[in-house]
């Protein structure tokens, strides 16, 4: 299973989401491979592992055209592989473009290692770049996390529009397996009517499972370790225990996993 997070929209929780799934996956026994496409590096650091520490990155891989074997490297986390983000990802539009089929850099570049793990999850930066695009091509699935605030409608309705076009001109066809609601504050009167709302709207294609805000997940990533290392009892820690179970029997029907 190839699985992506996406959405146009920054900070609504894929790196969190990307880095805690992967975890859970391991968890339950899986072979797992985190890839971090984002320059940012935010899954890397949130594992404890430095993004610029001269070891080959994806930069290497997507750039350079590095063997992935080369790049991989273990986390504290058993079961756990990474590809690490890199800052030199962020210049590299251009170079991207030129060469031959951009947005198949990755998926051609998974192809020899694919078959070491039973689930690669794929952490995208926002927008809809090459890089995401590079994402969703490699990805048999994606999820879409949203915020539920005033912007989350739009912020979707945008990705799909965007993505359509795309998918078309693409011919990669990864099917959504579900949109995540994160940051879920039922205190708030606005959250919970526009949780409702999006329940209403997109159906069966939400996730049962919610994450609530929860601060020990904004914690967490400073200590380079994932919620349930951090603290496996909280509040997040759980909510991801569920959604985990829910995106590997979701993958399990869909016949991707
Ligand atoms: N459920 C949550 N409760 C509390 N804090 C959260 C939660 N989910 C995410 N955060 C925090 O919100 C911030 C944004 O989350 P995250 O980095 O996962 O989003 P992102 O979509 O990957 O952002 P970007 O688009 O910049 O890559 C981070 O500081 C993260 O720790
Ligand atoms: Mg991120």
């Amino acid at each position: 299973m190839i699985l992506s997070l996406v959405n146009v929209k920054g900070g609504v929780g894929k790196t969190t989401t990307a880095v805690n799934l992967a975890a859970t996956f391991a968890a339950s026994d899986l072979r797992v491979l985190l890839v971090d496409l984002d320059p940012q590096g935010s899954a890397s650091f949130s594992l404890g592992i430095d993004r610029d520490d001269g070891e080959a990155s994806m930069a290497d891989v997507l750039v350079d055209g590095v063997p992935a074997r080369e790049a991989l490297r273990p986390t504290e986390i058993e079961g756990l592989d990474l590809l690490t983000g890199s800052m030199e990802l962020a210049g590299s539009e251009l170079g991207l473009a030129r060469k031959r089929d951009p947005h198949l850099l990755l998926r051609r570049a998974l192809q020899p290692v694919r078959r070491r793990y039973d689930a690669i999850v794929i952490d995208c930066p926002p927008g809809l770049s090459i890089l995401t695009i590079n994402g969703l091509a490699a990805s048999a699935a994606y999820i879409l996390p949203v915020v539920p605030h005033d912007l989350a409608h739009e912020a979707l309705d945008r990705f799909f529009g965007g993505w359509e076009r795309l998918e078309r001109s693409l011919r990669a066809k990864p099917r959504l397996l579900g949109i995540l609601l994160n940051m879920v504050d039922k205190r708030t009167h606005l959250t919970t009517a526009m949780v409702d709302q999006i329940r209403q709207s997109y159906g069966r294609r939400v996730f049962r499972a919610e994450i609530p805000i929860n601060v020990r997940l904004a914690e967490a990533p400073a200590y380079g370790m994932s919620i349930f290392q951090y603290e496996r009892w909280s509040t997040g820690a759980q909510a991801y225990r569920l959604l985990g179970a829910e995106v590997l029997r979701r993958a399990r029907t869909a016949g991707i996993l």
